[in-house]
Formats: structure tokens, C-alpha cells, sequence
């Protein structure tokens, strides 16, 4: 099978537990294009996300996103960002130039699928998931060119429409 021929990267955004690993990968898979997860290239260069969250604290991750994101974003790649990685202003005017793919996800439907252990926001106080989702929708939906809603329905049926709509 051929690789599609991208000229913008295609990036996917949403909160924590909203399926962007899992979308990014099948659709990377389905495309014949590399896939880029920041939180996976952060973690594999400085250790795990909890750990850095506690040893460095939140604006030390953030910084470490920020370049992530800038070199996962210069060749034409499938990319899942961490659900933060949107409020870094670099990072907004990058994907200005990328095509942004919104996940959204029911509070029930991520509580029963997330891996809380590997997300230091949400480990102490799962109830902090809808107060985070609340305050950045706005972000996430100025920047987004295409939604889909992940809860009810199976992963494989985004990836086809994603697949017609890149
Ligand atoms: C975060 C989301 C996580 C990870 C970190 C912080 C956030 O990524 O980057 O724990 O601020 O929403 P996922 O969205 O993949 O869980």
C-alpha cells in the first residue's frame, strides 16, 4: 500500500483519555505514515510523565512538550498531543499550519477507559478531568478543523472517516 501524501501534519487534540494514541496510531497505520505521540517522546527522552511532574513539576513537562511538539510537527506525520500541550501559545500558532483533528469524550466514558495511574492531573482527584476539559474546550475548539466524539462508538469507524477526510 502507498503512503498518502500529506503536506501539513495531521494532529490530533483533546482531553486526557479521549482516544488520541489510539486514533493516531490506526490512522497512521491505515495511511502508511509515521505516528508521533509527544507524551511517548517526552517520556522516553526524560522518564516517565508522573515522575517528571513531581521531580520538576508542570512548567518543566510543559517546556519539554513545547519542543516535542515543534519537532514532531516539522515532517508530514500523524501526531497525538498530550491534553495540555494546546495551551502553550507556540504551539497554537504551529497548528495554524496543520490539519487539527478535535476528540471529545463523555466524563463517564473517560472514567471508565483512562489509566488514571499515568496521569499525574488526574490521579488524586479523578473529578479534575471535567473542571480541565471545561476550561480549555474553547481552546480546543478554535483550533480544531474537525470534531468527533469518542465515546459511544468504536474507534475504528473515526478512523475511516479520518481516512476519507485527509
Ligand atoms: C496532560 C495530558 C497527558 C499528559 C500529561 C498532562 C494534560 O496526556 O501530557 O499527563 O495536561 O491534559 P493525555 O492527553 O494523552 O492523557
Amino acid at each position: 500500500e502507498q503512503a498518502a501524501d500529506l503536506r501539513l501534519p495531521v494532529v490530533l487534540i483533546g482531553p486526557m483519555g479521549s482516544g488520541k494514541s489510539r486514533v493516531g496510531k490506526q490512522l497512521a497505520k491505515r495511511l502508511g505514515l509515521p505516528f508521533v505521540d509527544t507524551d511517548n517522546v517526552v517520556s522516553g527522552e526524560h522518564g516517565a510523565i508522573a515522575r517528571i511532574f513531581e521531580r520538576h513539576g508542570e512548567a518543566h513537562f510543559r517546556a519539554l512538550e513545547r519542543a516535542a511538539v515543534a519537532a514532531a510537527l516539522e515532517q508530514p506525520a500523524i501526531v497525538s498531543l498530550g491534553g495540555g500541550a494546546v495551551l502553550d501559545e507556540d504551539t497554537q500558532r504551529e497548528l495554524a499550519d496543520a490539519r487539527v483533528v478535535l476528540l471529545t469524550v463523555t466524563e463517564e466514558a473517560v472514567l471508565a477507559r483512562a489509566n488514571l495511574d499515568k496521569r499525574p492531573l488526574l490521579r488524586d482527584d479523578p473529578g479534575a478531568w471535567s473542571r480541565i476539559a471545561a476550561a480549555r474546550r474553547p481552546v480546543y475548539e478554535r483550533l480544531a478543523d474537525v470534531t468527533f466524539d469518542t465515546s459511544h462508538r468504536p474507534i475504528s469507524g473515526i478512523v475511516d472517516e479520518l481516512v476519507a477526510w485527509v
